[in-house]
């Protein structure tokens, strides 16, 4: 397998990075430009009019998608190859989204056990939901604490906090999510529950993962200490694992077990029983919803020719971002709280798919791959650390994330949207634009400086511009727009990684940190 670095494509995009390319600021003056760097799918449009992305430089990342084999490789994915080389497994995440009218081609079993588990896992949300699970005294549960790290957590938390305000108030079920170990965290959630009507949600792929096992068995103990007789425990708790057998180990009843399957990635697996709390926050409707806006964007993906496909062509800015521009990182900013924890997810999902330096066959990379990822909410980063991408030193692209309609029923919230909407809008032509030392000096002398103070402060008052952005928009945030978006992203990190040519399914890196731990508690035992 050839380095990626030695395709014509990649050679000729590194002359072209070399040379002297147009400034945002003439690239945006062409209106026609503009307007075909638009593309709408699945309830999502991106608008990636302020790249710097001339005709010729899209000419050579197209080539690049096509001598990369990008669209091979995708089919290969859907089908259900072993592209997880390292792990000797399919990545079939994809297959979590189908439903009962789509074509079984990732073979009828699959297709049966999804189905299937699916069914158990809304099933019992509805349960929850409607208040026919009782707790040890007969109350109804009130409240689900979900107990689970990385992809256990960081998508059904996004999810949940992104879709569940928008359900019924007061709802049914209060959904909580708990990560970290340190007590503290779990007491600052228990100490306002019951636990009579609390039930625990114990999502872990591997059920070994010793931070989530930690909550679980203290969990446990609050609840009996809590009145909970050991022969009703189960009433209070599901586990949702790859490894049912483990939990079966642990006492759980097999009613309450949501199996899921090793083919599924930890943060690709939020599509599965790992939903779970996403489904008793908002019901199973609102689930399949969000089920088939992720089918919808599996579709563009597979379908759309290369420079109308969304996640081809995030994924290709990005390369030029990264690889040819030198951006070593990358910022999300959501302009939606709801989507506040999106950028950890993605965080997950991008660097821990493809912080790699390792290709797939084995040998040392000799490019880089993923940038540091990193964001939070646009309004409030532009009141902190706006200030670093406008004027530092570092060149970081940006993902701006909105909706473009809501229906809330406050009476100015149509005001609010504008407003959150017109400083997204200002911050991209900002960032792209800049300000030149002739704009700054002539709004410096329009201030009533004189010459000299006007000269000393040009430097503070001028704005390279020339950042790369995309504007994102949902035309309204729905389950079914939410699961398009998310799998928007795993989409683009596929493509990068198939033009890295990595594997981004495993994660060996995290392992080291985990054998050191193990291996620090025995020498501490002896
Ligand atoms: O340590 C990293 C990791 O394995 C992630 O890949 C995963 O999402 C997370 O830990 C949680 O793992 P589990 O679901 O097995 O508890």
């Amino acid at each position: 397998m050839r380095s990626p670095i030695t395709l014509p494509s990649w050679q000729r995009l590194a002359v072209l990075a070399n040379s002297k390319q147009p400034h945002l600021r003439d690239l945006l003056q062409d209106e026609s430009r503009a307007a075909s760097m638009h593309i709408e799918a699945a309830g999502i449009s991106l608008d990636f009019s302020r790249q710097r992305l001339t005709r010729e430089v899209w000419e050579q990342l197209s080539a690049l998608a096509l001598e990369s084999d990008l669209m091979a490789q995708a089919k290969a994915m859907f089908d259900g190859a072993p592209i997880n080389a390292t792990e000797n497994r399919p990545a079939l995440h994809v297959a979590l989204r189908v439903n009962a009218q789509s074509t079984p081609y990732w073979g009828h079993a699959i297709t049966h056990d999804v189905l299937h588990e699916r069914g158990r896992m809304l099933a019992l949300a509805d349960q929850i939901r409607a208040g026919a699970l009782r707790g040890f005294g007969g109350d109804r549960i009130t409240d689900v604490v979900n107990l689970g790290i990385g992809g256990s957590d960081l998508g059904p938390r996004m999810a949940t906090q992104a879709l569940a305000p928008q359900q019924d108030f007061p709802p049914p079920v209060r959904v909580h999510f708990v990560s970290n170990v340190d007590a503290w965290s779990l007491h600052e959630t228990l100490r306002a529950l019951n636990p009579a009507s609390t039930l625990f949600v114990v999502q872990s792929k591997t059920f070994t993962t010793q931070e989530t096992m930690t909550l679980a068995a203290s969990s446990m103990r609050w609840l009996s200490d809590g009145g909970c007789p050991s022969e009703a425990l189960n009433r209070h708790r599901v586990a949702v694992t790859a490894k049912p057998e483990l939990a079966r180990s642990q006492g759980f009843s097999d009613a309450h077990i949501l199996k899921f399957w090793d083919w599924v990635g930890g943060r690709y697996s939020v599509w599965s029983s790992i939903g779970f709390p996403m489904a008793v926050a908002m019901g199973g409707t609102a689930f399949q919803e969000f089920l088939d806006g992720a089918q919808a964007m599996d579709q563009h993906f597979l379908s759309a020719p290369l420079n109308q496909n969304l996640p081809v062509v995030m994924a290709l800015c990005g390369i030029w971002n990264r690889n040819f521009l030198g951006a070593t990182s990358y910022h999300i900013a959501p302009y939606l709280h709801a989507l506040r924890t999106m950028p950890a997810h993605i965080q997950q999902l991008d660097m821990e798919s493809n912080g790699k330096h390792t290709h797939r066959d084995g040998h040392a990379v000799e490019m880089d791959t993923a940038p540091i990822i990193w964001g939070g909410v646009g309004l409030e980063g532009q009141h902190a650390y706006f200030q670093l991408i406008h004027q530092g030193t570092h060149l970081v692209p940006i993902d701006f994330i909105g909706v473009r309609n809501e229906t809330l029923p406050m009476p100015l919230a149509e005001t609010h949207l504008a407003v959150v909407n017109t400083n997204l809008q200002a911050q991209a032509q900002a960032f792209a634009l800049g300000r030149t030392p002739d704009e700054a000096l002539a709004i410096l002398r329009t201030s009533g400086m004189d010459e000299t103070q006007a000269l000393s402060q040009l430097h503070h008052h001028t704005y390279g511009g020339n950042i790369p952005s995309n504007l994102i928009w949902m035309n309204a945030l729905t389950p079914g727009n939410l699961g398009a978006l998310m799998a928007l992203y795993e989409h683009k990190v596929f493509c990068q990684s198939t033009i890295w040519r990595i594997n981004p399914f495993d994660q060996w890196g995290v392992e080291l940190g985990k054998a050191m731990v193990r291996d620090l508690e025995k020498k501490n035992k002896h």
